[in-house]
C-alpha cells in the first residue's frame, strides 16, 4: 500500500533539493491557457525525475535550455495543471534533441536547446508558437517582461499549476558585478533580468522557460544564484536566429 502511494505524490514533491535551478517566487497563477506556448518537460534522469519549462516555436520544435537535455523527456503542451488529465493537453515524445553545439555545462554559455517532437502539435487555443526575435535585437534595460513555470513558488512549496511573474530587464553590469556569476555572464549572448531590490519578484522560472518581452521569446531562464534571488541570467535567443533555423529546417530522420 505504502508503495502505492508514493506512485501518487505528484513528481515535484519526488525532487531533491536543488534538482532544478529554477522556481517562481513572488508571482501569481497564470489565467489557465494565456500562455499556449508553454511546454512542460517531463523528464526521467539517471538522478531520478526532473522538470524543466520550455515554448513551443514550430510545429514540432519545442526550445529550451541545454542543461535540460539529460534523461528522457516527455513534452506537455497545452496544460495549466500538469498533474491533472486536461482535455487541453498533448502529450508528445521527442524523437531528437539537438543541444547547441558549443553548449559549455561549466560556463552555462549557449545554455540552448531545440527538441524536435515525434509528431507535430494539432494547433488549438490552448497550444501555439511563440515569436522569435530578430536576430541581434537587444532588449533596452528597464524592459518589463515575464516568465512562466511549474516550479517551485518558495523553498518548500511546490506547484501544480503554472505561475508568472514580470522583470525588469537589467544593465549587464547587474549581473557582471554579482561574484557568483562574474565569470560566467556573457552580454553578447545572455541577459540579465530581476531587480535585486524587489524581493517581491524575487524569481527564477524553471530552467528552459521563455522570458517574454513585447510578445517575444528574448530569454530562455539558464541560471542564477542558487537561493533563487534576483538577478537571473537568460540565455539571449536573438543572438542564435540563424542556428535555430537552420536547425528546424534540419530534413527528419
Ligand atoms: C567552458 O567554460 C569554462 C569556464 O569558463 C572554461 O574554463 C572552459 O575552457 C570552457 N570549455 C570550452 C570547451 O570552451
Amino acid at each position: 500500500m505504502q508503495v502505492y502511494v508514493w506512485l501518487l505524490v505528484p513528481t515535484a514533491l519526488l525532487l531533491p533539493p536543488g534538482a532544478w535551478s529554477g522556481e517562481i517566487i513572488g508571482g501569481r497563477v497564470t489565467k489557465p491557457h494565456s500562455r499556449p506556448y508553454m511546454a512542460f518537460l517531463k523528464r526521467q534522469t539517471s538522478r531520478g525525475p526532473m522538470i524543466c519549462g520550455g515554448f513551443l516555436v514550430g510545429k514540432d520544435f519545442v526550445l529550451t535550455a541545454a542543461h535540460c537535455a539529460e534523461g528522457t523527456t516527455t513534452v506537455i503542451l497545452g496544460a495549466h495543471n500538469v498533474h491533472q488529465r486536461e482535455k487541453t493537453q498533448q502529450k508528445i515524445s521527442v524523437q531528437r534533441k539537438f543541444p547547441h553545439p558549443r553548449y559549455n555545462e561549466t560556463s552555462f554559455e549557449n545554455d540552448l536547446m531545440l527538441l524536435q517532437l515525434a509528431k507535430p502539435v494539432k494547433p488549438s487555443e490552448e497550444v501555439g508558437t511563440i515569436p522569435l526575435p530578430q536576430a541581434g535585437h537587444v532588449v533596452e534595460p528597464g524592459s518589463v517582461c515575464s516568465v512562466a513555470g511549474w516550479g517551485k513558488i518558495s523553498r518548500y512549496a511546490t506547484t501544480n499549476v503554472l505561475h508568472e511573474v514580470e522583470l525588469e530587464v537589467m544593465e549587464d553590469g547587474t549581473c557582471q558585478k554579482n561574484w557568483k556569476m562574474r565569470r560566467h555572464y556573457k552580454p553578447s549572448v545572455m541577459m540579465c533580468a530581476g531587480d535585486p531590490e524587489k524581493k517581491k519578484s524575487s524569481f527564477s522560472g524553471d530552467s528552459g522557460g521563455p522570458l517574454v518581452c513585447d510578445g517575444t521569446a528574448q530569454g530562455i531562464v539558464s541560471f542564477g544564484k542558487g537561493d533563487g534571488s534576483p538577478p537571473r541570467v537568460f540565455t539571449r535567443v536573438s543572438a542564435y536566429i540563424p542556428w535555430i533555423r537552420k536547425t528546424m529546417r534540419k530534413p527528419r530522420d
